[in-house]
């Protein structure tokens, strides 16, 4: 897909769809009322029928007769003029994409640059655009046999005013970096288990770090593993067959001085639970939980390739979790890489481990902050939904600086207490901990586990159980939270 701003006058475009903005009480966006200006009041016409109410997501399409340079014209709404929120704006364009996508169009100009919304510039609506096209027009059919011609959206032109030229630019070249990211994190999550292991996520990893210029990519192989005592991450890949890899990125971008960004996602390419088995309902699902490693790959890929001005570093733990006869088993204790012992009272609490062991390898990178990101608790999908993903953490400026990102990503997250009080369902008769919490806040002790080996720096922990992939018959990965994630990157390289 091809994105670009363009000053062509709106009458003078030349494309299958052109689509312009409308509010409720019958307000146009300037775009719209050029229009409305050219083709003899259509639009005000219209409206003053309530052909379309302007409520944000309604959409009317106008089909041109034939003749015109424009096979079809759509109205979107976006709420009332003056009080447009960012997620009206994302509706509009989501319904606009849609049906893109049903009309099978191949050129576009979406004129929707020029809509007012509270905090927002125009380079972040440039983002959006660019963001939600993408999104709404991604598909996952290479593993079909038989595919349906797939849409190709050839162009997408954005008219902006002359003035608004240059943030345009800015906008469309972020949102496009970030829509390639969610993009390769997407399909990655969407990859079956049986393709998608630890070994393929380290190959994706490899060809990230070969085709972009500064991005180092250094593979940790089972032996290296044993040799750094990682024994909570090896316990969890002994009953797979497949080997774990812990995936190291390096980028370089900022001065030698500045201390590095450390992002660690949990890259479990199929959690069976183990011998503490899940049940069978729903289980395919389990490939997801890589989720938080793709992001992570993603991410540091699109910040190389931007050339952020940032330290930044990647880690991965990448393994499988599956039953078998050499699998660690309910009641074994294991020595973490940091010395503290962990009773695994249920194997299905895995991420935890292969996490535990990569915060204290994280260490050694002197960090400025370590962000993990994890598919980690069932738990965090009671407590929050599929609405935010779950923050927790040890530095209330990092926790504060993510809400923000999250925001302005429109990629939100949620601060959960990760008070003392909580550290005690975590105790074991038998070892320095238990590696689960109990019934109780699920998500919290999980992040307590993890806070005991973060101590060294400021960490925060996102719980992405909830927001990384969509069940049902819209059943795909989200390649949420690299929106997030990019735009704390930024964040950081302004400042
Ligand atoms: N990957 C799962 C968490 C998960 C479950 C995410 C369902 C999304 C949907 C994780 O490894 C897990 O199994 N967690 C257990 C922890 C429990 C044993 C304390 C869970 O959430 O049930
Ligand atoms: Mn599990
Ligand atoms: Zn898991």
């Amino acid at each position: 897909m091809d994105f670009r701003i363009d000053s062509t006058a709106l009458e003078q475009l030349a494309a299958d769809c052109v689509i312009v903005g409308v509010y409720e009480e019958q307000k146009m966006t300037s775009a719209a009322l050029t229009l409305d200006a050219h083709f003899d009041q259509a639009l005000s016409e219209l409206m003053a029928r309530g052909d379309i109410t302007g409520k944000p997501g309604d959409s009317l399409p106008l089909n041109w007769l034939p003749g015109q340079q424009v096979r079809c014209l759509l109205l979107v709404g976006l709420g009332k003029a003056g009080a447009v929120r960012p997620k009206d704006f994302r509706k509009a364009l989501a319904a606009a994409a849609q049906y893109v996508r049903a009309g099978r169009m191949k050129s576009l100009a979406c004129a929707m640059l020029d809509v007012e919304i509270n905090q927002r510039d125009v380079a972040w609506r440039a983002r959006q655009i660019v963001q939600v096209f993408s999104d709404g027009l991604y598909q996952f059919n290479e593993l079909k046999s038989k595919v349906e011609k797939p849409v190709t959206i050839e162009r997408i032109m954005l008219p902006v005013a002359e003035t608004d030229r240059a943030a345009a630019e800015s906008g469309l070249q972020q949102g496009q970096a970030i829509a390639e990211a969610v993009d390769l994190a997407k399909r990655l999550a969407d990859l079956p288990g049986n393709i998608c292991t630890p070994a393929y996520l380290a190959e994706t990893a490899k060809v990230q770090g070969q085709s972009i210029a500064g991005l180092e990519v250094n593979i940790l192989e089972q032996a290296d593993l044993e040799r750094l005592n990682m024994g909570a991450f090896l316990a969890v890949s002994r009953g797979s067959r497949q080997p774990p890899k812990l995936i190291e990125m390096h980028y370089h971008g900022g001065q030698n001085t500045v201390k590095p960004i450390v992002l660690v996602g949990k890259g479990l390419t199929f959690d069976a639970g183990g011998i503490s088995l899940k049940p069978g309902q729903g289980m395919d699902e389990m490939k997801y939980d890589m989720c938080g490693g793709a992001a992570v790959i993603a991410t540091v890929a699109a910040a190389a390739k931007l050339k952020l001005p940032i330290n930044l570093i990647g880690l991965v733990p990448a393994s499988e979790n599956l039953p078998d006869g050499d699998a660690n088993k309910p009641g074994d204790i294991l020595t973490s890489m940091s010395g503290k012992t962990i009773e695994v009272l249920n194997t299905d609490a895995e991420g935890r481990l292969i996490l535990c062991d990569t915060l204290t390898y994280a260490e050694r990178f002197d960090p400025d902050v370590v962000i993990d990101l994890a598919t980690l608790t069932g738990a965090c999908l009671v407590a929050l939904g599929r609405v935010p993903s779950g923050l927790l953490g040890n530095d209330d400026v990092l926790c504060q600086d993510l809400l923000a990102a999250g925001e302005m990503a429109s990629d939100s997250v949620w601060r959960l207490p990760l008070w003392e009080e909580y550290q005690e369902l975590l105790k074991s008769n038998f070892a320095d901990m238990a590696n689960i919490g109990g019934r109780d806040a699920g998500t919290i002790t999980a992040a307590c586990f993890l806070a005991r080996f973060a101590e060294p720096f400021r960490w925060a922990h996102l719980d992405i159980a909830g927001t990384a992939w969509r069940s049902g018959d819209n059943k795909g990965a989200t390649g949420r939270p690299v929106p997030l994630l990019l735009q704390y990157l930024f964040n950081r390289a302004n400042t």
